[in-house]
């Protein structure tokens, strides 16, 4: 059975994978926010990464109004801050901010654009497990919020930063719970084995807020945590939350200090395939809102500011791709149950715009979007132009059974780590992300060109 099964022409584009604006026509072809995908693809080529800017706000207000709606009761507030890595452009960082988030960003990159966004610096977080001074010192230059401390040596380069710029630092500092959760072994972040914040177990992490309490350029807000991405049940968070209330309150009990803050982190999980459901905010807000209290008063402290940093529920369902259809290629193969015919449908990206098939072995689904197709189907593997038998960008897809080149493809849930993980695989310049609303097209990043990439080949 395939798994993304989404028929070319079922007309019934699941809601869970597709942003709320995309609608197919009675002449078979998508609708975005009420622009016609053939028009975007004359209009601005293919590939190319189309955004729902009314779902992107929407799902930043649901984030941002379920917790502060869950925490009300606890008698605290609740800073949503979008986490960048996910996709982050100017525009996007400003939607973000209109909607009542902050920005977390982790790297000098991802700062510039908040800042050029014009987010105030008080808004912005800077994460990062391996931070330049240059990128610590351009932080406090601009007053961010908070940065997030990641390793023990960083409280005093941080610290020396802040003396160096006469500013007192707000620090945060990330510790792993040793709660594994989250999609794969390499975007779960908070169990021991991997480079990120300080253990809890083991001491370091306590460690690391007396030092931080030690040093007078430094301002104690919190203690940070993330877990992983793609995390579709609850109880991990929940649990690291326990991890994080305890650690205060022994840094409590250890120096009398009661940091102010905890961050619970990004991670929350979205469906990526028909039938899949993603993880529900105002049920997880609820859930972490009653642990939190409950934790709180078991120990006997105040119920902390809570911040968390979603980035792909916030901006992956808003975007999907659209390619166009080149190669189709039957290939008979050798399955479980006797040979069958795989139509392998190559498009005119791959890999360099969406490498999560590749790096994480991730699912997605596709649809012919430009016609009314057969609702016959076959079973299709979509896949790229680079050279690279991985170049996949479906796995497995029942496709209309005429597939054929020049058909438009849309393939949905690509905002998040798409464009922010893109590259230039090949020479292949970067597609273009389209925003669209009400009816009209904005290009927010516009489509790379072989100048754009001769440009910085010095001869
Ligand atoms: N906060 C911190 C400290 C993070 O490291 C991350 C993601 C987030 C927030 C946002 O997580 P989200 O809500 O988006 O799951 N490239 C991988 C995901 C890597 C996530 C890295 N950190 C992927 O494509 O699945």
């Amino acid at each position: 059975m395939p798994d993304g099964v989404a028929p070319g022409q079922a007309g019934d584009l699941d809601p869970q994978v597709w942003a709320s604006g995309v609608r197919r026509g009675p002449d078979g072809a998508l609708t975005a926010a009420g622009v016609d995908v053939r028009d975007l693809a004359r209009e601005h080529g293919t590939p190319a990464y189309v955004l729902d800017e009314a779902d992107f706000r929407a799902r930043a207000r649901t984030y941002r109004e379920a917790f502060t709606a869950a925490f009300a009761p606890l008698g605290v507030g609740v800073d949503v801050y979008y986490a960048g890595k996910a996709f982050l452009s100017v525009a996007v960082a400003r939607w973000a901010h209109e909607e009542g988030l902050r920005v977390d960003t982790s790297t000098g990159g991802e700062l510039a654009v908040a800042l050029r966004a014009g987010v105030p610096g008080a808004d912005i977080g800077l994460h990062g497990n391996n931070k330049a001074d240059a990128e610590i010192e351009r932080a406090l230059a601009a007053g961010v919020g908070r940065l997030i401390v990641d390793s023990r040596g960083e409280v005093d380069r941080i610290a020396d930063a802040a003396a160096r710029t006469g500013r007192r630092a707000p620090v945060m500092v990330r510790v792993t719970t040793g709660v594994h959760a989250g999609g794969h072994e390499y975007i779960s972040t908070a169990h021991e084995d991997q480079k990120f914040g300080l253990s809890v177990a083991g001491g370091p992490a306590m460690e690391a807020l007396r030092a931080v309490l030690e040093r007078p350029e430094l301002e104690l807000l919190g203690i940070h945590s993330h877990i992983g991405s793609q995390i579709l049940d609850a109880a991990g968070f929940e649990e690291a939350a326990r991890t994080l209330l305890r650690l205060r309150a022994d840094l409590h009990a250890a120096t009398g200090y009661l940091a102010p803050e905890v961050d619970l982190g990004g991670g929350y999980g979205v469906a990526y395939l028909p039938g899949e459901s993603a993880i529900d905010p105002g049920d997880v807000a609820g859930r972490l809102a009653t642990t939190v209290g409950a934790v709180c008063a078991e120990l006997s402290t105040p119920v902390p500011r809570i911040s968390i940093e979603p980035g792909r529920a916030i901006v992956g369902p808003t975007t999907f791709t659209l390619y166009t259809v080149g190669t189709v290629k039957p290939v008979t193969v050798d399955g479980d149950d006797g040979p069958f015919t795989r139509t392998y449908v190559a498009v005119d990206g791959g890999m360099s715009d969406n490498l999560r098939p590749a790096l994480y072995g991730a699912h997605y689904t596709a649809t012919v979007a430009s016609r009314v197709a057969s609702p016959e189907t076959v079973r299709a593997r979509v896949v790229g132009k680079h050279c690279e038998s991985g170049d996949i960008v479906v796995h497995d897809v029942a496709l209309s059974a005429d597939v054929a080149p020049g058909d438009l493809l849309a393939v949905p849930v690509t905002g998040a780590y798409g464009r922010s993980m893109a590259s230039n695989y090949n020479h292949v310049p970067r597609p273009p992300v389209l925003a669209v609303r009400d009816g009209a097209v904005r290009v927010l990043v516009r489509r790379e060109t072989e100048d754009d990439l001769l440009a910085l080949d010095l001869g």
